[in-house]
């Protein structure tokens, strides 16, 4: 297994170029299963979930290739309507063909997810909100089973906003008989940008990027093409980056990005002292000559991301003061904080809140970590530390962050990936 080698404390600045979204390509895949025919995918990047979905299609009978930044899938012929255990334990949100699989072919299989590093991640408003629209759901030897002749509209109120639900029962209900009014709806970007590229293929939807999404089912879609939006918790590490390790008076400016997306973590970096620049398309930061210690408690979109909390979680170790991070999303996403206390963080974990005591001099080790944000927030400690820090399992980081040493290193980062054993 490969792993990065960080010599810490090389002062970063520079331009960075965000990657299409991770998360909002994970939901345009799947949903071309709603139509026949072919899609041309652009600003898809490169990463390992985007492989495993890929794989996944394919094992359906759906044909897919990526060649640069284009995913072009033929979805004409799917002859199996399965998403095996070996899929689905590699990558949760597998569980996107259900909505389009039962939706336009009446069946579908999947490998119930099971919890992941961080805790239990239950699936019950998929299904829920799946019975509702009229499938049959059973649960046999770890398989999700659903059925339906056809799906018929009906008025679903999650009692959690759930980005994958809303997904899932969106793409289910675009096809289905009938009206369907979605409430508590999750309006995180990748799910408006899911909405749209439905509406493109001819869905009818109106409440976009609200919460009460009403959908009018049609018999058909028709194929389109569509590009990626930019990945927001890509950026979001990256400006953490240019936080944590900018050269003083530089400054680290990301392009292909969507600001608005960014609200909060700029919100909270200004806060924190750095200077924020945004315009068109780019953000600039430059960091703070002091980090204030700045609380976060995460929070459904337009809140502060859970997906970012990790990253917060090191810069507040170099920040001045205490500070305090609450995650209300996953309760028990804290895996990096024994890792992070390993390069010389003062963390402590009580319930979902922990509580940062900032000012601390890192130093390199080895660390390893059990997730994909996780490991970022290695990275980003790796980067301010003294020394050398290496970080184990970059598989993690793979599945999410598009050649992440490659863009660090352009922006000054002495970092390397070095391939084989890590032990
Ligand atoms: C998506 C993102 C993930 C991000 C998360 C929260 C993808 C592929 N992944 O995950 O990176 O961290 O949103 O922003 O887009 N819940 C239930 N029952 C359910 C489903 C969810 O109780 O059936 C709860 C979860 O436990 C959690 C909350 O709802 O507390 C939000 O989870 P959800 O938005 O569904 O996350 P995912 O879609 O799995």
């Amino acid at each position: 297994m490969d792993k990065f080698v960080i010599h810490g404390g090389k002062p970063l600045s520079g331009t960075v170029k965000i990657s299409g979204a991770k998360n909002a390509s994970l939901a345009l895949m799947p949903a071309t299963i709603l139509a026949p025919g072919s899609f041309s995918l652009s600003n898809t990047p490169t990463l390992r979930d985007i492989t495993t979905m890929a794989h996944l299609l394919e094992s359906m009978g759906v044909k897919t290739s990526q060649q640069n930044h284009t995913m072009s899938i033929d979805s004409s012929r799917v002859s199996r309507f399965e998403a095996p255990y070996e899929h689905v334990k590699k990558m949760r949100a597998s569980i996107y063909v259900l909505g389009p699989l039962l939706a336009r072919y009446g069946k579908a299989k999947v490998s119930m997810p099971g919890g992941c590093a961080w805790g239990p991640r239950p699936v019950n408003l998929h299904l829920e909100g799946l019975k509702k629209l009229g499938a049959s759901i059973e649960l046999e030897g770890g398989y999700i089973v659903a059925n339906a002749k056809r799906l018929k509209g009906a008025r679903i109120l999650f009692d959690v906003s759930s980005v994958g639900a809303t997904g899932n029962v969106m793409m289910a209900a675009v096809l289905a008989q009938g009206f369907t009014t979605i409430e508590n709806a999750a309006i995180e970007p990748e799910i408006t940008s899911l909405a749209e590229f439905l509406q493109s293929m001819g869905a009818k939807i109106q409440g976009i990027g609200t919460s009460k999404l009403q959908v009018e089912g049609v018999d058909e879609l028709r194929p389109k093409n569509v590009t990626t939006i930019p990945d927001r918790i890509e950026a979001g590490t990256f400006l953490i980056a240019g936080a944590i390790a900018g050269k003083k008076g530089g400054k680290v400016r990301l392009e292909n990005c969507t600001p608005a997306h960014l609200n909060a973590i700029i919100a909270k970096l200004e806060d924190a002292g750095a200077g924020m620049r945004r315009g068109d398309g780019f953000v600039e930061i430059q960091p703070a000559d002091e980090i204030k210690g700045v609380d976060v408690s995460t929070a459904i979109y337009p809140g502060f991301p859970t997906d970012m909390q990790a990253q917060w979680i090191a810069l507040m170790s170099l920040a001045k003061g205490t500070s305090v991070v609450t995650d209300t999303i996953y309760r028990d996403r804290f895996m990096h904080v024994p890792e992070l206390n390993r390069l010389g963080a003062d963390v402590t974990v009580r319930d979902n809140t922990a509580t940062v005591v900032g000012g601390q001099k890192l130093t390199g080790a080895k660390v390893m970590s059990t997730d994909l944000r996780a490991s970022a927030s290695l990275i980003l400690a790796g980067l301010a530390a003294g020394g050398i820090t290496e970080v184990l399992r970059v598989y993690h980081l793979d599945r999410g962050y598009e050649s992440i040493e490659k863009k660090l290193q352009g922006l000054g980062a002495d970092i390397e990936r070095v391939k084989g054993e890590e032990f």
